[in-house]
């Protein structure tokens, strides 16, 4: 009974992650590290009350530790690898790829995989931790950040713009330069696109949904967006759940370029889709179609 109650206390918190899923995170954050030095792994995910094991696995096969912690004081090579964690109520986490490496210089990264919106964090590290200065970060070859003392650099909220190939160059003794390490950027959701319900132009007096489009990352199925609708510069709709915007009877003076906005409930990831010319046709007597323009003329 109490591991039913523990499953449905467990709620999903916004639909954002899978909540029986375990999450293994590293203090300090790096992903790899050098040969002889300390990292933590810390795993979290629903226990039923009064049992804390937690089973690891390194390149799937499991190792002996059953506490949530997993500490390695001294790092060797031979412990890297892809690392998982299960707790009793959990499914495996997702893996973290931990690399532990010598070399002189050595480009840390917080995560390999991101969800568009979270923060990417790079320190160029070297060996021992000796200084170095004059600090270059480069993404696909090309230097993006000079740092002349400080060797870590954050990029806030990452997008697709931020996937490739990131290494680091400094100056100790010599001008070193580190390996190379990927990153990948998942876009959470598609560029919206605004659709009609009818195919246009509109006849005045016509009913049409104009909905906004997109496609969530399927990891991320459950997550809310928040939908603008506008026409031109005027806000129609203001960040409403529904995705659809509905014009009952269009008049002509409905006729405008239209375009949304998908957003995040946290605001962090926002995008605009292209805009959508929306014409509006007057009926006249004799039943031709005709558009604004076209009648003005008629009107002059
Ligand atoms: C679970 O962990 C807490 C502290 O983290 C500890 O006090 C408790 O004794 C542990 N329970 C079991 C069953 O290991
Ligand atoms: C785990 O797999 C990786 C990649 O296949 C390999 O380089 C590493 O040595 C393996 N680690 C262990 C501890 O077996
Ligand atoms: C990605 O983020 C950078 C800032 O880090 C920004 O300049 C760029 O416009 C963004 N690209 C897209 C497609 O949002
Ligand atoms: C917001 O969306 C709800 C349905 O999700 C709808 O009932 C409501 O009318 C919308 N509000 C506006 C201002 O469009």
């Amino acid at each position: 009974m109490w591991l039913l109650t523990a499953l449905l206390l467990w709620v999903p918190v916004g639909g954002q992650v899978d909540p029986t899923k375990a999450v293994i995170t590293l203090q300090p954050p790096w992903v790899s590290v050098f040969q002889d030095e300390q990292v933590t792994l810390l795993c979290e995910g629903p226990q039923p009350p009064g049992d804390n094991s937690t089973r690891w696995f390194l390149n799937g096969t499991a190792i002996q530790t059953s506490t949530s912690k997993y500490s390695i004081t001294a790092a060797r090579v031979s412990e890297s690898g892809e690392y998982r964690c299960q707790t009793g109520l959990s499914v495996p986490s997702d893996p973290v790829q931990l690399e532990i490496r010598r070399d002189w210089l050595l480009l840390q990264i917080s995560s390999r995989v991101f969800t568009e919106g979270e923060p990417l964090t790079l320190r160029c590290h070297a060996w021992k931790s000796k200084p170095v200065y004059n600090v270059l970060f480069y993404q696909n070859g090309k230097a993006f950040q000079f740092s002349p003392r400080n060797s870590e650099f954050t990029i806030q909220k990452t997008n697709t713009s931020h996937n490739g190939v990131y290494h680091c160059s400094g100056l100790g003794r010599h001008r070193y330069t580190s390996e190379g390490v990927t990153v990948t950027v998942k876009e959470l959701f598609s560029v919206p696109v605004l659709r009609a319900s009818l195919s246009l132009p509109l006849l005045e007096g016509n009913l049409v949904t104009l909905s906004c489009e997109t496609t969530l990352l399927p990891e991320r199925a459950g997550l809310q967006l928040y939908y603008s609708f506008y026409v031109g510069s005027k806000t129609l709709v203001d960040r409403n759940a529904s995705s659809k915007y509905q014009i009952l009877a269009a008049r002509r003076e409905d006729s405008g370029s239209y375009w949304c906005e998908a957003v995040t409930e946290d605001g962090n990831v926002l995008k605009r889709s292209p805009a959508l010319e929306l014409q509006v046709l007057g009926e006249r007597e004799d039943g031709l179609l005709l558009t604004r323009e076209k009648r003005l003329p008629f009107l002059l």
